[in-house]
């Protein structure tokens, strides 16, 4: 599907900017978090930072018919610092998301008729409410000093789900097979 009003194509284009930036950032910070020796917290950070690029996939293909050059305005959280700190950045940045911007744009997008956009927001906000609450107990683990204990963390790569430790027979968000996840 493609998006047809103006308001719904500049939301979907910064939460790309948005994803496009949480992804690199989650690199960057899994890897200082594997350097500082909390190995588990850094496959995390990667995991999540797969996550993210499914949801900027998803909003790059609702706006294929928006082609040519724009300036893409999104809120970008900075600073390499400790593990406790990064993953208040990445707490913060998640709550945004889930409490302010996603709710919003999916508003909108219901608003406008928006069927692609709706569900693109939708798939996001979902993961987005999981992030914030793995990144806390990341971070209550860290501020102990101890990284966290997971088998594994896994991704549906249709709509960016996030489970630690099982795959479920079907994602409950977008109903992909379990065989699709992506494990980390
Ligand atoms: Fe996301
Ligand atoms: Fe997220
Ligand atoms: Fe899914």
């Amino acid at each position: 599907m493609s998006v047809k009003n103006a308001m719904t194509a500049d939301f979907l284009r910064s939460a790309y900017g948005g994803e496009s930036m949480a992804h690199m950032r989650y690199l960057i910070w899994g890897n200082q978090a594997e350097k500082d020796g909390f190995p588990n917290i850094a496959r995390l950070f990667k995991a999540i930072a797969y996550a993210e690029q499914v949801h900027a996939g998803n909003h790059f293909k609702e706006l294929d018919t928006q082609t040519g050059d724009y300036t893409v305005a999104a809120g970008g959280v900075f600073g390499e610092q400790n593990i406790v700190e990064n993953l208040q950045g990445a707490i913060n940045g998640e709550l945004h998301e889930v409490e302010q911007m996603y709710p919003v744009y999916l508003e909108a997008a219901r608003f406008q008729g928006e069927k692609g956009a709706e569900r693109s927001f939708h798939f996001a906000l979902e993961a987005e409410k999981i992030h914030a609450r793995l990144f806390q107990d990341a971070q209550n683990a860290a501020k102990e000093g101890k990284d966290i204990s997971i088998k594994s963390v896994n991704i549906c790569p249709i709509c960016g789900h996030t489970i630690l430790d099982e795959v479920p027979d079907k994602c409950p968000v977008c109903g992909a097979k379990g065989e699709l996840y992506k494990s980390f």
